[in-house]
């Protein structure tokens, strides 16, 4: 058993009757580090985090957690390990401090080191404000933050959170992002599942890309952006008697044939050198006195990455315009 990992797992395949969850899951995430699973609905996600956190028994294969295995010894496990699930837990007919309060009694605390734990999470979460008001009247934002500090309560070495952010507004998910931060800052080891590829690349270090029960990709977020065909230099030239040869320039530099909108005064083309390409095309434009407004690489987002493995959108988000979904679908940067 491996002790630099936090969470190891090897072949996790999952079976509901004739339908197969997980096909044979590998995960790797060594201590003190965050690992996104990103998929979208019915990926397996859930399925995964339900075994890892000893809810569900796989049919095959075996992981570890926290060094122990997570079949034979979910005891040592769950004494480890915090999960923040899909659906709320916190008790709405219940004040966030009593909700914390009770968790940390549960936990044999004793009731003034619960007391004081709860006080400190809930300044932690900026809920001391809200703390004696009834959860029922949380909003979605707060009341998830109160679940990710009843999680806390337990001071977990490995923290588990299955769709943190889903259904909160960009604010909140901000918020909340920036409480796992801290959270990295002071080692605990994190796996969340997201189906937000912004949410992967703006936490992970690493990220598993699941679909149908499969890993289909691995990396941290700039190796998945490299699978897509490399990057992009963008140039803008200030002058539109100086965009042609500017063209010219991009191409030389970049061995592609730059796409252009003589309207913006805006070419691009892809390259496999990144910086020194860039470099190169700087250089040359300076040497040649073509004055640029922009100049810069442009990496593929994730969700363009998830479009090229999958051949379909990450995300079925019903406000997406579905005659964008292949092609031109909008993406976040
Ligand atoms: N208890 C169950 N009984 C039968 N099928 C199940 C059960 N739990 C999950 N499944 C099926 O297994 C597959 C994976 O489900 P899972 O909940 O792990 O997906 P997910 O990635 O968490 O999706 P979501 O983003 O919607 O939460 C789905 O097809 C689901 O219908
Ligand atoms: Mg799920």
């Amino acid at each position: 058993m491996s002790t630099d990992h936090a969470i190891s797992a090897t072949g996790l395949v999952k079976r509901y009757g004739a339908k197969t969850a997980l096909t044979g899951i590998d995960l790797a995430v060594p201590t003190g580090t965050v690992t996104s699973v990103l998929g979208p609905n019915g990926a397996g996600k859930t399925t995964a985090v339900r075994i890892l956190t000893t809810l569900s028994v796989p049919d095959e294969g075996a992981a570890t957690v926290a060094g122990f295995d997570v079949t034979t010894h979910p005891t040592e496990v769950r004494r480890r390990i915090g999960l923040t699930a899909q659906d709320t837990t916190v008790d709405g007919l219940l004040t966030g401090r009593q909700n914390l309060v009770m968790i940390g009694e549960l936990h044999h605390l004793g009731r003034s080191v619960a007391q004081r734990r709860a006080d400190q999470l809930l300044e932690e979460f900026s809920l001391t404000d809200a703390a004696d008001r009834l959860v029922s009247g949380y909003s979605g934002g707060m009341r998830r933050r109160l679940d990710i500090a009843a999680t806390l309560v337990a001071d977990p070495e490995v923290l588990f959170l299955d769709e943190p952010t889903t259904g909160l507004d960009p604010r909140a998910r901000n918020e909340l992002w920036d409480v796992l931060d801290t959270l990295v800052d002071r080692g605990t080891t994190i796996l969340l599942t997201t189906q937000y590829l912004e949410e992967a690349d703006r936490l992970a270090d690493d990220i598993v890309v699941v679909d149908h029960g499969r890993i289909i990709a691995q990396g941290d977020a700039r190796s998945l952006k490299r699978q897509v065909g490399g990057e992009q230099i963008q140039l803008i030239t200030t002058r539109a008697e100086q965009f042609e040869a500017a063209v010219a320039i991009l191409a030389n530099a970049t061995g592609a044939q730059p796409t252009t909108d003589l309207t913006a005064r805006s070419a691009t083309a892809t390259t496999v050198d990144g910086v020194a390409a860039l470099a190169t095309v700087a250089a040359t434009l300076r040497d040649a006195g073509i004055a640029v407004d922009d100049l810069g690489l442009r990496q593929p987002t994730l969700d363009e990455v998830f479009l090229t493995l999958t051949g379909s959108p990450a995300d079925d988000d019903p406000a997406d315009d579905p005659s964008s979904s292949s092609n031109h679908r909008k993406v976040a940067r």
